[in-house]
């Protein structure tokens, strides 16, 4: 079993603590959602609109790295709608009849969030983007010959589909949705504001040096930065009055050996081990799981994307290219 990486965006599902501070500190409104300002426009805009002529919203598609607020824009649209949201995940729908009796349950105007919908199978996919269509369900009562087909109305309702990956989902399912978003990285400014917002929710006093110096080795992730802050407070408990400074905010990441990017060991580990045996050629991703010892899709949709975004490795046709950057970083800066 790997090791619990604290930079992992990924949320760690033993840790209980981690899943009710992310309740505690999900905004509920888009004037508490921090960031994605284009993402907030152009939502406003079709909420507004939808309202207007109080019909459901089109349908959402969410996608971007994990931990940038997917699920939180869910609930916010939900309660911005002010209607009622439903919350599932693509493993979890294994059948049609499972779609079916979600769907029927749902109430005129519900939101229904679909997490990880590019794990859905191609025969859940099919049902769910004609009843996204028409709000129709046909579904076959019987088997052989006394089989028969129904059609039953569905409340109007708009799904919010929610991604890592956009290019796994199948094109038919991806076209029914009438709004696609991206979530892009944080600025540090903006991971600073979350963090000020998280301590100030959670009664903690921060020094607005530290949450600065935090903001800039949060990977541009909120979900790390609530991490992040909640160790560095723990640190601050433990070795001081509970008043988090930059002082202690260094300590404490110092003890975590996150450094000045964000990263931790096993990143620095991965640049190196590329860097000594391939240099500066591409390398393809099943060698780096393979030096690694982790699988392929974690790298890829966990740690990869906010390296690419950093720009220490590059994506090339023949594989990832380690850049002078991040060479410099590990040779010279963290040695
Ligand atoms: N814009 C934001 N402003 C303030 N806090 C945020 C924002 N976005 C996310 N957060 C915080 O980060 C945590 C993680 O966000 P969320 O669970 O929505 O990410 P996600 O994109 O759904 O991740 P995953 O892909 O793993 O499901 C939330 O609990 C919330 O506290
Ligand atoms: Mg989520």
């Amino acid at each position: 079993m790997a090791v619990e990486r604290i930079i992992d965006t990924s949320i760690h599902p033993e840790d209980n603590e981690e899943q009710q501070i992310e309740v505690t500190l999900r905004p509920q409104s888009f004037d508490d959602y921090i960031g994605q300002e284009r993402l907030k426009r152009n939502l406003r805009l079709a909420i507004d609109a939808a309202k207007k002529r109080q019909e459901p919203v089109d349908h959402v598609l969410l996608y971007g790295p994990p931990g940038l607020g997917k699920t939180t824009m869910a609930s916010v649209i939900a309660n911005e709608m002010g209607v009622g949201l439903r919350i599932t995940a693509g493993p979890a729908i294994e059948r049609a009849g499972d779609l079916a009796s979600i769907l029927t349950n749902l109430q005129d105007g519900d939101i229904l969030f679909i997490d990880e919908i590019h794990r859905l199978s191609r025969t859940i996919e099919e049902v769910l983007y004609s009843a996204m269509e028409d709000f129709k369900l046909d579904i076959v009562i019987g088997k052989g010959p006394a089989a028969r087909s129904v059609r039953l109305d569905l409340p109007k309702f708009t799904v919010i589909g929610a991604t890592t990956r956009t290019g796994s989902l199948a094109a038919p399912l991806r076209d029914r949705f009438g709004h696609l978003f991206r979530l892009e990285f944080y600025t540090e400014q903006e991971i600073a504001h979350i963090i000020s917002r998280a301590a100030n929710i959670l009664n903690n006093r921060i020094d607005p040096r530290a949450a600065d110096l935090l903001s800039k080795r949060a990977r541009l992730t909120p979900r790390i930065a609530n991490r992040l802050l909640k160790r560095v407070r723990d640190y601050a408990d433990v070795n001081g009055d509970g008043i988090i400074d930059s002082k202690t905010a260094e300590s404490a990441l110092a003890l975590l050996e996150i450094d000045t990017h964000g990263l931790d060991p096993a990143d620095r580990h991965m640049l190196r081990s590329i860097h000594e045996n391939y240099g500066d050629n591409p390398v393809g991703l099943t060698t780096i799981a393979a030096l690694t010892g982790d699988e392929a899709s974690t790298i890829e949709d966990f740690f990869e994307p906010y390296l690419l975004q950093i720009g220490f490795i590059e994506r090339t046709p023949r594989g990832r290219r380690i850049t002078p950057k991040a060479v410099r970083h590990i040779e010279v800066e963290w040695k």
